[in-house]
């Protein structure tokens, strides 16, 4: 599987605290069946310079990995950022000074949960027409959704990709979030799901549970939909599939 939302390195953000925690989770990872992951961290708050931050991101990403190798651990780190919405966004994407998935045009995006949807709807728009394909990380997790889940609609009807957090479809960001989470299954929606993963003992870089939840809900289709094939297809810079 795939997990293309991890804050894996550390360090950066609130992710992993040390090496020894990343390594715990990338043997997490590796032993639920994950053998590619992107690097996430956040990117793009305020109080960091964003230049700055892609090269100590890539220093670290590269420690991590030739530790990965030392560790005979056999799990693909692959480069991406979660991008907080904020001011001059497309314009620092342009400059690498903020960097998409696997050097696509994909751009996993989010904004802060109490947002309102018209700052969703905004954002989405500029990376659209500056030819990014924005991966909204974790729409369930939005206020504005939790209050109007139809929103989700026309976002991925504007070309934006929704991506899930495994802790929502388990129900550990409350109800309202497992709610629209399934509601977004229900009407397939979404098109792919990650861990989000910040720790080796809680939210863990584990897929083979919510692997094993889709496949009992909705068919073994939409896992591998959700987790491999979609992931898949946006490290290769190609369209997902849709329903
Ligand atoms: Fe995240």
């Amino acid at each position: 599987m795939i997990d293309l939302h991890a804050h894996l390195l550390p360090g950066l953000d609130d992710g992993a605290r040390s090496w020894e925690e990343a390594v715990e989770m990338a043997q997490t990872a590796v032993e639920s069946g994950i053998d590619t992951v992107a690097a996430t961290c956040h990117a793009n708050l305020p109080g960091r310079e964003s230049a700055e931050l892609v090269r100590v991101y890539r220093r670290q990403l590269e420690q991590f990995r030739e530790l990965l190798t030392k560790e005979r651990i056999p799990l693909q780190l692959i480069e991406g950022m979660e991008i907080m919405d904020g001011p001059e966004l497309v314009r620092k994407l342009k400059r690498e000074e903020l960097l998409t998935i696997n050097h696509t045009r994909y751009v996993l995006a989010e904004v802060r949960l109490d947002a309102p949807a018209w700052q969703i709807y905004r954002m989405l728009t500029y990376l659209l027409d500056a030819g990014y394909i924005p991966v909204l990380a974790h729409p369930e997790r939005y206020r504005c959704v939790q209050r109007i889940p139809g929103h989700v609609k026309e976002w991925a009807a504007m070309g934006a990709v929704l991506q899930l957090d495994k802790g929502s479809i388990f129900g550990r960001f409350g109800e309202g979030a497992a709610d629209a989470a399934a509601y977004m299954l229900d009407r397939q929606l979404a098109s792919l799901a990650a861990t989000d993963a910040h720790r080796a003992d809680v939210r863990t870089l584990s897929l083979a549970p919510l692997r094993d939840l889709l496949a009992r809900q909705y068919g073994s289709a939409c896992p591998e939909l959700l987790l491999r094939e979609n992931p898949r297809r946006i490290l290769k810079g190609q369209e997902v599939i849709r329903f």
